[in-house]
């Protein structure tokens, strides 16, 4: 699927509230699923990904139903899964795979998570090798790689793991296992991962052992819960506003947990007019308001190792916004980005290349060297002049790009932004950006 844009040409205004938390939303429904009694959650996000959690945790027996802007959700308890009748698919969404995952090779009963070509093409013996430690029985796709083949193992054991990888994805696929493993079950990492499910496991009664770790047995009753905008979506408006001349950007609810809120701090660091408004809590999870105006041209930043897991999503997009700026942005250690939805520092590397931009490419990174866009660009109609690969958030960067391309801008390979934010085409055309399904469309 094809997203045409042209250069916005008018300041990008007005206030939005970007759609719910992905992540914070699967681990709601995953967690509800296991908990007694009901759950309640406002401002779930309603994409392609978080659909295929809920549908899994349907098959898996709970239920669900929206009271207003609620979602009413009837666990079953941890010990009360039903076998599923058939192959759970995930879909796009590596999160849904990797919890469930922890989740089902603790039960008494056989089942098989599958999903699309790009989940069907991303690491698995991540969190097969720990489960395996664990006394997990899972088979895999030869190179690691769904489908996986659970075979059910109700009497896991517990471990202390240290992960080699980053990746609030294992960690929280440990600790759901560990829930139902005997003794504790603990994981340290290398830099710490986004820590929602830390934060959630006890708003559902279940406390947490040290920082991050977990007593085999623990029940989980239901919660009452909301569920910030994603951090990950409003990125795209933020860096919409530091682009777009004369921009003015109100952005409301935004989850500001401390491991995701590097895009701030980058966009600051950068030379942004980005301001927290409203700092609170919905339950846990820190929230605040976005205030961005534009403020010229940024600079070009090193990108601090330690805060990539902060920004690991984000990344992207802030590669294409260092494709504007005044001199270079450095990223390393950010290797991670070649196995998510796509390869992305290789899908923003051919790119950005693409719409002229100097960049080197690094196995874990990239150098991007800034300045005026829109040498290769075909003004005459938008020839295609990049591809977003069926990666949701490469999709969306480029198209935030194109409002301040040379001319009209064909981003290919937008299918999936659905998996993350169905909304997107139209929030960025009710702040004033130009984007639409064709070119001759997309008007101001
Ligand atoms: C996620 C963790 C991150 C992130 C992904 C969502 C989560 O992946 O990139 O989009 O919800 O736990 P890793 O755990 O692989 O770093």
């Amino acid at each position: 699927m094809k997203l045409a844009t042209r250069p916005a040409g008018a300041p990008l205004l007005g206030e939005l509230t970007p759609p719910g938390d992905k992540s914070i939303s699967h681990r709601a429904l995953i967690f509800a699923c296991l908990a007694q009694g009901p759950s309640r959650v406002r401002g779930l996000l309603e994409s392609e990904d978080v659909r295929a959690t809920a549908r899994a945790c349907g098959q898996l027996g709970m239920s669900m139903r929206r009271e207003g802007d609620e979602w009413l959700l009837e666990g079953v308890g941890a010990r009360g899964l039903q076998p599923p009748a058939g192959p759970l698919d995930m879909g796009n969404s590596g999160t849904a795979m990797r919890l469930l995952a922890g989740v089902l090779a603790a039960q008494p009963f056989a089942s098989e998570l599958i999903g699309d070509a790009s989940l069907s093409r991303r690491p698995m013996r991540r969190i097969v090798a720990p489960l395996e430690q664990m006394g997990a029985c899972i088979e895999t796709a030869e190179g690691g790689t769904p489908p996986l083949r659970i075979t059910g193992n109700p009497g896991l054991r517990g471990i202390d793991y240290e992960s080699p990888v980053a990746s609030a994805q294992v960690k929280s696929c440990l600790l759901l296992a560990g829930l139902y493993a005997s003794g504790h079950t603990s994981l340290r990492e290398p830099l710490k991962s986004r820590d929602h499910t830390e934060k959630m496991l006890p708003a559902f009664g279940v406390p947490l052992v040290g920082d991050c770790g977990v007593r085999g047995g623990s029940r989980l009753t239901g919660a009452s819960l909301r569920v910030p905008a994603d951090i990950s979506s409003a990125a795209f408006f933020l860096v919409a506003a530091a682009l777009v001349p004369g921009s003015d950007l109100l952005l409301r609810d935004v989850g500001l947990n401390e491991t995701r809120d590097g895009i701030v701090h980058a966009l600051q660091a950068m030379g942004a007019d980005l301001e927290v408004r409203n700092r609170r809590l919905f339950g846990g999870e820190p929230v605040g308001d976005l205030r961005i105006r534009y403020a010229g041209r940024l600079h070009g930043v090193d990108i601090p190792v330690d805060r990539v897991p902060a920004m690991i999503d984000e990344l992207p997009v802030i590669l294409a916004l260092a494709a504007t700026a005044e001199g270079t942005t450095r990223l390393r250690g950010a290797a991670e980005l070649r196995v998510k939805e796509s390869d992305r520092l290789a899908v923003m590397g051919r790119g950005l290349r693409a719409l002229g931009v100097r960049l080197d490419e690094y196995d874990d990174g990239m150098d991007v060297h800034g300045g005026p866009l829109g040498a290769k660009l075909d003004g005459a109609g938008g020839s295609v002049a990049v591809d977003g690969s069926g990666d949701h958030r490469c999709a969306m960067s480029f198209c935030v790009l194109g409002q301040v391309a040379a001319g009209p801008l064909l981003v290919a390979g937008c299918e999936n932004i659905d998996t993350s934010y169905p909304g997107f085409v139209a929030d960025l055309t009710t702040v004033g950006g130009c984007i639409a399904a064709d070119v001759d469309r997309c008007r101001r």
